[in-house]
């Protein structure tokens, strides 16, 4: 059964905003206890109830609040253009942290790699290449890069990542990709500046360190723009898999996007990635790939959200939601 809207946010504030965001703590918890916020999501679509779209079109409209009093003024002052913002946005949160995870097990491939994202917002996903890594002090992609991601590992990687905390695998080149690119149903383009304001949006307040990662990100992007096309993800994925140069490795990969897909459509997804002539990486909660869930020998963490992160439908590793750490599953 759906969780009601007020579990939801109690949900979203105890899963995902303690520790992380004490503002959006609050806010989740002051409106799953008012009833006249609870009413004003009930107006609106399911898909459109969600904590962090409702958050991010409030201070998109009228900015930060300081508390739940602010922050409930502000919604009921500007209703209709909240609510308006809700219904025109979607949570296209873009991390390009989730690329440490990915990067590894796209090193392990055989290069170069033809890049297939779906759900790539704006495609800040689509250039693990063009990042820089540092692994628990260790060195990796693109040294140069103005961005680089921080990552703390734990574990042994379970399958062969040639190289991996050894000579191959440090140092541009690990990692070549020959073609890119993204599918969503709403591509953000990182040259315009009111997609950027509402990525900007989407980034949770206390988090400056996300806020100034993703505008280096934004700006390695801009210098070369990854192509992402319009349309949902199993309309596309055959045509623009098809585009992909025959001498690349193709890999199609999601982080955070099948939460957003109905039962049924995951499931043609998961069918259709599989009948493609490449490799799957999936980096999504369990929960909503039956598939990788059922392969897990050890439950994530039940206090935080957290994905599994998977290669061919085989779980690897766990991975934080935001980036910045991953453990490999033992065997
Ligand atoms: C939370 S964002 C994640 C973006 C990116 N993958 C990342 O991890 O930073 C989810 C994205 O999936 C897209 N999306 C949701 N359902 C989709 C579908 N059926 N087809 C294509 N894109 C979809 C949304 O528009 C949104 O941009």
């Amino acid at each position: 059964m759906e969780p009601t809207t007020a579990e939801q946010y109690r949900r979203f504030a105890s899963r995902e905003a303690r520790g992380s965001s004490p503002l959006y703590e609050q806010l989740a918890s002051g409106v799953a206890g008012d009833p006249d916020l609870i009413a004003l999501l009930s107006s609106l679509p399911l898909a459109k109830r969600q904590p962090n779209l409702l958050f991010a079109a409030a201070r998109y409209v009228a900015g930060t609040p300081a508390d739940y009093q602010d922050f409930r003024r502000s919604v009921l002052d500007h209703r209709d253009a909240v609510v308006a913002t809700m219904l025109s946005r979607r949570t296209q949160t873009n991390e390009a942290a989730r690329c440490a995870a990915l990067y590894p097990l796209l090193a392990a491939l055989p290069q170069p790699l033809a890049l297939l994202e779906v759900g790539a917002s704006a495609g800040l996903c689509l250039l693990p290449d063009r990042y820089g890594y540092d692994y628990d002090g260790r060195l990796a992609g693109d040294v140069d890069s103005p961005l680089r991601l921080s990552c703390r590992t734990e574990g042994e990687p379970r399958f062969a990542v040639p190289g991996f905390f050894g000579p191959g695998f440090f140092g541009p080149g690990a990692v070549t990709v020959a073609w890119r690119a993204g599918i969503d149903l709403n591509p953000l383009d990182v040259t315009d500046p009111d997609d950027v304001r509402w990525l900007r949006t989407l980034v949770w307040p206390e988090q400056h360190d996300r806020l100034r990662r993703l505008d280096t990100a934004i700006d390695v992007a801009r210098a070369d723009p990854p192509r992402v096309v319009r349309g949902d993800l199993n309309a596309r994925l055959g045509e623009v898999a098809a585009q992909a140069p025959a001498h690349a490795t193709l890999v199609v990969f999601h982080t955070a996007v099948l939460y957003y897909v109905p039962d049924a459509e995951r499931a043609t997804f998961v069918e259709q990635v599989q009948r493609l002539d490449g490799h799957w990486i999936a980096q999504e909660d369990p929960g909503v790939l039956p598939g990788v869930d059922a392969r897990l020998h050890e439950r994530p963490p039940a206090d935080v959200v957290t994905y599994a992160l998977a290669l061919d439908g085989h779980p690897v590793a766990f991975s934080a939601m935001h980036g910045g750490r991953f453990r490999w599953l033992s065997a």
